[in-house]
């Protein structure tokens, strides 16, 4: 199977990805190309890996330009961590075959101005009772796609943004070649 992961931070989920296949957690899948649309870490740990790596600038054209880049074998388009908003046209060109890792469980807590760390904040103001992570297909409506998989946590009396945060990357390293492997034998 060929993937493409577009990121656009550290690229930790990118790291659990190369892992797993690495270890045979996600059978027959190879990494093709790692998109980032800004200088970040992901690109750094694509290019120690020895994957093709490139950078295309944010704005308005850039899902015209993403889409140039990717490969015609291309299985999945994997977002771990990515930043720009996904154009209509380039989900139409793609059905079915672009996912997104959100750090929240949807359909609560996504959309707009829901990522990082404002995500935590939310859900602690909130009095949210748990947390999690959703693995979910890409839609033009942001973070709002078919959810794949998801996995939740109960919030402790002393969460802070910061435990959030730590505690729902463990759960996305969990669910996130779970959710690859389903999306790709179906
Ligand atoms: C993850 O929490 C993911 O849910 C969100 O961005 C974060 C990326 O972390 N979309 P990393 O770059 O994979 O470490």
């Amino acid at each position: 199977k060929n993937l493409v992961v577009l990121v656009s931070g550290s690229g930790s989920n990118l790291q659990r990805i190369i892992d797993a296949i690495e270890q045979g957690e996600i059978p027959n899948a190879t990494i093709n190309l790692v998109v980032a649309d800004r200088e970040c870490f992901g690109l750094q740990r694509a290019k120690n890996h020895g994957i093709k790596n490139i950078l295309i600038k944010r704005g308005r054209t850039f899902c015209e330009n993403l889409a140039k880049e990717i490969p015609g074998n291309t299985d999945l388009i994997i977002l771990a961590g990515f930043l720009s908003i996904i154009s209509k046209e380039f989900c139409e060109n793609f059905p079915g075959k672009i996912i997104n890792i959100h750090p929240a469980l949807l359909p609560k807590f996504g959309g707009k101005g829901m990522w990082g760390n404002h995500v935590h904040k939310a859900v602690l103001e909130a009095k949210e009772k748990e947390s999690g992570a959703t693995v979910h297909f890409v839609t033009p409506g942001i973070d709002e796609g078919e959810i794949i998989l998801q996995k939740s946590f109960p919030i402790s009396e002393s969460e802070t943004v910061e435990s959030l945060a730590k505690n729902i990357h463990e759960v996305e390293y969990e669910i996130f070649p779970k959710a690859i492997n389903k999306v790709l034998e179906d």
